[in-house]
């Protein structure tokens, strides 16, 4: 996964590629690079480390050329590098390439181009990319101007694995090739200049006009037009859509992290999601409003719900499975995304499959998706990026009005992801009937408190910062909890050790007992998460094992709760809420403590080591 900037214009084209890479960094960082075509010939300029590295090499060197591409990088096939950097060209220089993807098969294309003389420079798949083109171009019948799009469509068939692809040749200062399958790319249509992105906050400075590359589409952007085309090489007509972001939402706005002002989003993230899915007659009566998609009788008569998805949002599956359980009385399995297509799954098409993706993007998500869809399961994704491979694909589709997620770790589309599920499940308990009237109109009024509990919980964010710097070295962090505040554990233990590479792992409480109170001892921080008041009992026991054993124990629970004052270290209180509707809130002061953590300890939460925000390869 890496990103992927183009720009074809008037203006020059360097100071474009790096404002557009700076937005993408998080898809991958441990090198960058660009290519600008300059006087016929191809510059090239590419640097292992971060982004600033490559900036300020570039800092005092005018590369005037107009037409260029960019990459930052996070490495698959070949170390960080200078040599495995992107752009990658031919021997000649006459093409330079940007890659974000895997191809699969490429030693096969390697040891065929090395046998016809072509030498190799770097360790990448990328490599040979250019050398096809090169290949195809130099050995194509046409010459005329139809010759590197020839050459880019026989190059594509021979590739087998994901790509989204920036083209440039020297031949050709009047044109930009790019294409796609299975990862993302994006086309920025601007005023005498048009763009190429990876992901739609590079391009927000620019235009809002885009188009979505479709799997297997191409794109040849000119100064004044673009022109789409099929693999197959047939033209497409389609009209571009329009962006409304708001581009204060992709920048940081004064947070000293995009983490940090994500997780401070969180109230307004869940009241996007939540409000317009509501009808209010008055106070007392509001009913969810799903005219989104809508939900027959096949939802209500349905045997089970299979949720997939990874990570977090696999986290934010497992909060669903109590969430369905609970209130819609109906089996759920939830499944990892990334073994899903290996286990040869039993896919019934009366099953309701749920896909949870924040990028949409995730390729192991959209392969299980894929495989569901094969077996005629109806698709419902949960995603919170419009016009994603995901939401391109899926039968309906329910987004999180989270707006742009940056920071590697997720956090709000945590929380929005749930705020989803909570209401997809009132709607079917109300579907088959499984709810007391009562029950979901308190229910519903309680969600509706939400977002403002949630500010509560952020304007009080200092108490977690101070914990967070007695606790930050600690080697050994286990996160404990019961029913919905196990899943909040399991989603608390991977933010912890994703952004502050502390080892935390999250028990079921009443497990420790059968094996992993083995590891617990003196310099143990043990964190209860108590929101289930009906096992509160069962909780204390659970900390006194740990405690007795030399674990430091801090407690998350309600405000104005006493149960756990004689038992606990230090004790986090969240606004009360119904126990079934704790993780809407419970999550929020560990994705803050997490966060203070990692800074605590100088990492850089929003680029955490070895992770990219959008894993587009296996
Ligand atoms: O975009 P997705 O929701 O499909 O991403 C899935 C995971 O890669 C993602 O949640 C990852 O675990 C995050 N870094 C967790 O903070």
């Amino acid at each position: 996964m890496c990103g992927i900037t183009g720009y074809i214009g008037y203006h020059e084209a360097t100071p474009r590629l790096l404002s557009m890479l700076q937005k993408l960094e998080y898809r991958g960082y441990d090198s960058a690079g660009i290519a600008v075509l300059d006087n016929d010939e191809i510059v090239v300029r590419k640097m292992k480390g971060p982004l600033s590295v490559l900036e300020s090499a570039l800092a005092n060197e005018k590369i005037p050329g107009t037409l260029g591409i960019g990459h930052t990088r996070w490495a698959t096939h070949g170390e960080p590098s200078d040599i495995n950097a992107h752009p990658h060209t031919d021997i000649s220089g006459f093409i330079a390439v940007v890659h974000n993807g895997i191809i699969e098969n490429y030693i096969k294309l390697k040891n065929y181009l090395q046998e016809r003389g072509v030498v190799f420079r770097s360790e990448t798949d990328t490599e040979v990319i250019a050398h096809l083109l090169n290949f195809y171009y130099r050995n194509g019948k046409n010459r005329g101007q139809n010759s590197l799009l020839d050459a880019a469509l026989k190059t594509l068939s021979k590739l087998e694995g994901s790509y989204s692809l920036g083209i440039i040749a020297s031949d050709f200062p009047d044109r930009l090739i790019c294409a796609r399958k299975d990862n993302p790319l994006i086309v920025g249509l601007g005023e005498n200049e048009n763009y190429i992105a990876s992901d739609v906050p590079a391009l927000l400075p620019y235009t809002r006009n885009i188009h979505f590359l479709n799997e297997r589409e191409l794109a040849v952007l000119y100064r004044d037009h673009v022109d789409l085309f099929t693999e197959s090489g047939e033209k497409i007509i389609r009209e571009p859509s329009s962006i409304e972001w708001d581009i204060k939402s992709a920048e940081k706005s004064g947070y000293a992290h995009f983490m940090l002002k994500e997780i401070n989003e969180q109230d307004k993230a869940l009241s996007d999601t939540l409000s317009p899915r509501l009808i209010k007659k008055s106070n007392e009566s509001i009913t969810i409003n799903f005219d989104e998609i809508k939900l027959d009788d096949s939802w209500a008569e349905a045997k089970k719900i299979v949720i997939t998805g990874c990570g977090t949002a696999y986290h934010a599956g497992i909060v669903g499975k109590y969430i369905f359980e609970h209130f819609a009385r109906i089996p759920v399995e939830v499944d990892i995304a990334s073994e899903y297509r290996y286990r040869n799954p039993l896919i019934n098409p009366n099953d309701i499959f749920i896909v949870m993706s924040q990028s949409g993007e995730t390729a192991d998500t959209l392969a299980a998706m894929r495989l569901a869809k094969k077996h005629g399961a109806k698709i419902l994704a949960i995603t919170n990026a419009v016009g994603s491979t995901l939401s391109r694909e899926a039968d309906l589709i329910l987004y999180t009005w989270a707006g742009p997620e940056i920071a590697v770790a997720s956090t709000k589309a945590f929380t929005t992801q749930l705020m989803c599920l909570y209401l997809l499940a009132l709607r079917l308990a109300e579907l088959r009937k499984t709810i007391p009237d009562r029950e979901y109109k308190r229910t519903v009024r309680l969600l509706v408190k939400i977002p403002e509990q949630a500010r509560n919980i952020l304007v009080n964010q200092e108490v977690i910062q101070k914990l967070a710097s007695k606790q930050f070295n600690k080697n050994k962090v286990f996160f404990i909890g019961r029913l919905f505040d196990y899943a909040v554990s399991l989603e608390s233990a991977l933010k912890l050790k994703e952004i502050s590479y502390t080892h935390s792992e999250a028990f079921a409480a009443g497990e420790l007992k059968h094996g992993a109170i083995a590891l617990v001892d003196k310099g143990t921080l043990v964190i209860a998460i108590a929101t289930q008041e009906a096992l509160f009992e069962k909780i204390i026991s659970n900390i006194r094992e740990v405690s007795s054993r030399g674990a430091e124990v801090m407690v998350i629970t309600w405000e104005g709760e006493r149960a756990f004052d004689t038992v606990a270290a230090e004790i986090i209180t969240i606004p009360k809420t119904d126990s079934s509707l704790s993780p809407l809130l419970s999550i929020i002061p560990l994705q803050l403590f997490a966060y203070y953590c990692a800074v605590q300890k100088g990492n850089d939460p929003d680029k955490p080591r070895n992770l990219a925000k959008s894993v587009t390869v296996e």
